[in-house]
């Protein structure tokens, strides 16, 4: 017979004890912290702590392990899968207090950050070492969440994702304890590769507290070009061919003619409302012209026309803040409406397939979409107008995400290239990973065994 242990007391007043007026219980900051980009409902934490240090997040995590309760770490919310919504309660985990640049290693191309520093942040430090931080998702996001939800973006195709910019790790495990994953050499053969464990792990596994990124110099010239296609398909086309092929480009961004309507509605692009595609290269001065003359043959042969690129820094910036801003300018196509945002990722062979077959379901269930893809890497998403008190709608929408999901299994692709897992994604895990979901669950029971760290993420 076992006897009973001491009942788990209320971890609140120890954290008030340990974090003072940064343990905020009030109703307006818990409810900002409930509030997600996408559809999900809002979820309260129970209390919102804004940690300053490891040691503090590694004391907080101590009480909650004892205690029981949930940890979900937050940065900048941005995260369209609900990733950082505390479904179960508990503690929201803000650290965008934690944003400093601890060291730039400019003769490693490298920096050490703290998680709540934000991309753009980062890239102000860095402006006059000629070193950048490629990643872009769009979204002004902490590179702690990046690195929690292996984000991408934009530059994937040229840059890679989080998996490839993380060298290395401080983390926070959930009883408190403190590890260092990785370090700031380029190769290792030292074992286990835990710090591609954590990145992706969507605060299910650990809580970052330290990250080691890899930069890059700033390319000598940079220049945009916009073309427009009288069919999805003969840009996507185009944009098999450019892969194919091998040129050299740093973004290319496919944009379907409603969400170039959203552009003009929100950018005021005054763009022609037919396919585009938005592409970028970076190289030397000579580089990038011969690159983009290449690219313009190449969409000329697919039916592209009025190519223009620009080596102007002002048309590039307004470009991309254009794109960067997709998802608020598809929320002006339908007023009052939420998004729901799909994100397979294909072989770059069946990257025609999957959207010809994204645009026509979702033309015969009538779900208003705008699609948008960073399609050199096979990912696209639908951007689709919900109201998420029709049900009926939203049983259409939920038809046509699964279909989506397993027409991207069928053609060799993932549920997920880029959003993630989150709350969304996690009825399709089964079916992504089979027999290795096993494996994944005894990782979660061996580094989370009373399962407080984002409960309810990633893993069914
Ligand atoms: C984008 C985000 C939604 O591509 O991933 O705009
Ligand atoms: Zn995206």
């Amino acid at each position: 017979m076992t006897l009973p242990g001491p009942a788990p007391r209320d971890p609140i007043p120890a954290l008030r004890d340990l974090l003072g007026e940064r343990l905020l219980t009030s109703e307006a900051v818990r409810a900002q912290h409930a509030e997600n980009e996408a559809w999900y409902p809002a979820a309260l934490p129970d209390a919102v702590a804004r940690p300053a240090s490891t040691e503090e997040v590694s004391r907080l995590l101590a009480l909650c392990h004892a205690a029981g309760m949930p940890v979900v770490a937050q940065g900048a919310r941005s995260s369209l899968e609900g990733h950082h919504l505390a479904i179960r309660g508990g503690i929201a985990l803000d650290l965008t207090g934690m944003d400093r640049v601890l060291a730039v290693h400019a003769e490693d191309l490298d920096a050490v950050v703290q998680p709540g520093v934000t991309r753009e942040t980062l890239n102000a430090h860095l402006r006059d070492t000629g070193l950048f931080f490629p990643i872009d998702p769009g979204a002004n996001a902490t590179l702690g969440g990046m690195a929690a939800t292996r984000a991408s973006g934009t530059t994937a195709v040229r840059y890679g994702t989080m998996r490839e910019a993380v060298l290395a790790l401080e983390v926070v495990q959930a009883d408190g304890t403190v590890i260092r994953t990785g370090s700031r050499a380029r190769k290792s053969a030292t074992g286990y590769d835990l710090t591609h464990l954590f990145v992706g792990s969507e605060g299910t596994l650990g809580i970052i507290t330290e990250l080691t990124l890899r930069l890059f110099g700033q390319p000598e010239a940079q220049s945009a070009a916009i073309c427009r296609f009288p069919s999805v398909a003969e840009a996507v086309a185009t944009v098999i061919a450019t892969i194919q092929m091998g040129l050299p480009i740093a973004r290319i961004e496919l944009v379907d003619a409603m969400m170039v309507r959203g552009f003009n509605l929100h950018a005021d692009a005054g763009l022609p409302e037919e396919p585009h595609l938005f592409v970028e290269f970076h190289g030397s001065e000579r580089g990038v012209a011969e690159t983009a003359a290449l690219f313009g043959e190449i969409a000329a042969d697919h039916g592209g026309q009025s190519f223009r690129w620009s080596q102007k820094p002002e048309e590039r910036r307004a470009l991309w803040s254009m794109r960067h801003n997709a998802h608020h300018a598809t929320r002006r196509l339908r007023p009052g409406a939420r998004t729901v945002s799909t994100d397979v990722c294909v072989p770059i062979s069946a990257l025609a397939e999957a959207v010809a077959v994204a645009q026509e379901e979702g033309r015969a269930r009538g779900l208003m979409q705008a699609i948008v893809g960073h399609v050199g890497d096979g990912n696209f998403h639908c951007g689709i107008l919900v109201d998420p008190e029709d049900a009926g709608e939203m049983k259409r929408v939920k038809e046509f995400t699964d279909l989506l999901s397993d027409l991207a299994l069928r053609l060799g692709g993932v549920v997920s290239g880029e959003h993630g897992i989150g709350m969304g994604k996690i009825g399709k895990m089964e079916a992504q990973h089979g027999p290795a979901l096993a494996t994944m669950r005894a990782m979660k029971e061996a580094l989370d065994p009373k399962g407080i760290l984002n409960p309810g993420k990633l893993l069914p």
